[in-house]
């Protein structure tokens, strides 16, 4: 298995994709795919534009449907909900289907859409993606952090090198990969028992602190506090393992 570790969208190579793509985005949309799945979604859509997620979206019986929209940290007017996983309880999400667009992650879900396997991952479902990794032995692997708008995001890259951590101790043969994947384990092995406190200390979960989410990153900072693995079923279309 090769694994390569890319920042942002921005940065993987163009007119590729790999054998299986990884999307992520802990702050915080596949932490919000992950626990609506988790709670009994029957399905996550995503859509990096938000015109047409209404469009699409409306074609759904109102009751079945859930429409989740963020930018820049707060909800888009006219939705049922914004960004934050704390909203999607099993009580709101069960058997609907969730209509997300987001800033950035549902962005990079876009880039990878065409690899022939699709995969969330964030800290909360590290060790189902890890279960996965290590079951199918896909040859390439692509671990995309969304960035912020086009920028690094020190959550992302500490998940990717979370999961390569982890698949690294579970397998004998070296790691083979980019500059990047050292990095990204260097930087998880350096705060592993204080994902908390990185994740206030990174710009964007500064900008959710502004808007009062702490328990937004209380929650994302959990490692593998689900077992659940959002894969993609149809471009754009993700559903549970
Ligand atoms: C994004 O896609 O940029 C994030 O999920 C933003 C957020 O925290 O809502």
């Amino acid at each position: 298995m090769k694994l390569f570790v890319f920042h942002t969208p921005e940065l993987t190579p163009p007119n590729r994709v790999p054998d299986c793509a990884i999307a992520i985005d802990v702050l915080r949309a596949t932490s919000t795919i992950a626990t609506a799945l988790a709670n009994g979604a029957e399905a996550v859509q995503v859509f990096s534009d938000m015109a047409q997620l209404m469009q699409v979206s409306d074609q759904w019986q109102p009751d079945r449907r859930l429409r989740a929209g963020e930018r820049g940290g707060a909800t888009v007017e006219g939705c049922d909900l914004g960004n934050s996983p704390l909203d999607c309880t099993p009580e709101r999400v069960h058997d609907r289907r969730l209509f997300i667009s987001t800033t950035n992650g549902t962005r990079c879900l876009e880039r990878v859409r065409d690899a022939s396997t699709v995969l969330t991952a964030a800290l909360i479902n590290r060790q189902a993606v890890v279960n996965y990794l290590l079951d199918k032995q896909p040859e390439t692997v692509w671990l995309v952090g969304s960035g912020w708008e086009g920028a690094f995001a020190l959550e992302d890259t500490v998940c990717a090198g979370a999961i390569a951590h982890h698949l690294n101790s579970h397998q004998d043969t070296e790691m083979i990969g980019n500059d990047e994947l050292i990095g990204a384990i260097a930087l998880f092995t350096q705060w592993q028992g204080r994902l908390l406190e990185l994740l206030q200390q990174a710009s964007h979960g500064k900008r959710l602190l502004r808007l009062n989410a702490h328990d937004d990153l209380k929650y994302c900072s959990q490692l593998d506090a689900l077992t659940v693995l959002p894969i993609q079923q149809e471009p754009g279309v993700l559903k549970k393992h």
